[in-house]
């Protein structure tokens, strides 16, 4: 079905719209972009154009928001098909979506909903992974979404989850470890339990954002700077993955590009004593 992937050892960004012109411009600093796959699921237009000539000079991941893996009626056959189609054309380092559920029924909420952990729902996420690798002829990379209800059924931690989830569908991780740290917070796990939890082996990319601080709960915007107890368990990661490719992840409030990669290097000097290439 799916041939493996390799470490990538980068530090990166995601595309965003405000800063087109500058990627088309000049040479900017970064070793990958990621992009929001959804926002280039078309025949034609400007940010596929950009796409295509970013890719001439920087690998790309492909991040998505709506595969819905979680969903008991299926992925979207039409969308995976779309996906296919866009991971042919620009050859990513990887696809990757979220670990959640965003609709039913053909009705997208437009939002990454919690799944609770139970072997049913392992059922549900393992055979929609499997038909999507099928389809994308190509591992996927799912990424821990922030959470801010538990179920009274859990039957096992999200780390458990994620790690019996790799064992049987063969996919990779990407660790938003904002995330993790909002959840830890919201549900009162330590962070650092979550990192020994999963397989260091199938982690291959790590978002680092901000958050908002909500009534009782923090709120994943990713439209803030990267907060120090996220760069504290940036590091911690680090120490137990090793780099893997790591990302700014801002969505909201963006800023000028200058400052991103300004963020972007304090990821570099905090992952420095683990960069195993020379
Ligand atoms: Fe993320």
């Amino acid at each position: 079905m799916t041939s493996s992937i390799p470490v990538f050892e980068g530090f990166g960004l995601g595309l965003r719209p405000p800063h087109f012109d500058v990627f088309l411009e000049g040479e900017v600093p970064v070793d990958f972009v990621e992009v929001i796959s959804e926002n280039f699921l078309v025949g034609g237009g400007r940010p596929l154009h950009v796409l295509d000539r970013v890719r001439e000079r920087y690998p790309v991941a492909m991040h998505g928001v709506s595969m819905s893996v979680g969903s008991a009626d299926g992925i979207n056959p039409d969308y995976l098909a779309r996906l296919k189609a866009l991971a042919d054309r620009i050859e990513p380092l990887w696809v990757s979506d979220h670990l959640c559920w965003t609709g039913i029924e053909g009705f997208n909420s437009h939002d990454l909903l919690p799944l609770p952990y139970t072997e049913e729902a392992m059922t549900v996420v393992s055979a929609n992974i499997h038909r999507a690798q099928e389809i994308l002829k190509r591992p996927l990379v799912v990424e821990n979404a922030s959470t801010y209800l538990t179920f009274a059924d859990d039957e096992m931690t999200e780390w458990n989850f994620i790690t019996e989830l790799c064992r049987r569908t063969g996919c990779y991780l990407l660790l938003d470890v904002n995330n993790i740290y909002v959840s830890g917070t919201n549900h009162s796990f330590d962070p650092e339990v979550y990192l020994a939890g999963v397989p260091a082996d199938r982690v291959r990319q790590m978002h680092l954002a901000g958050h908002s601080k909500g009534h009782q709960l923090l709120i994943d915007t990713h439209d803030e700077n990267v907060p120090d107890p996220v760069w504290a368990l940036y590091e911690k990661a680090c120490g137990r993955f090793g780099v893997t490719a790591s990302m700014i992840e801002r969505d909201d409030n963006i800023p000028p590009l200058r400052d991103l990669l300004n963020e972007l290097d304090i990821a570099r000097h905090k992952a420095r004593p683990w960069i195993r290439a020379a």
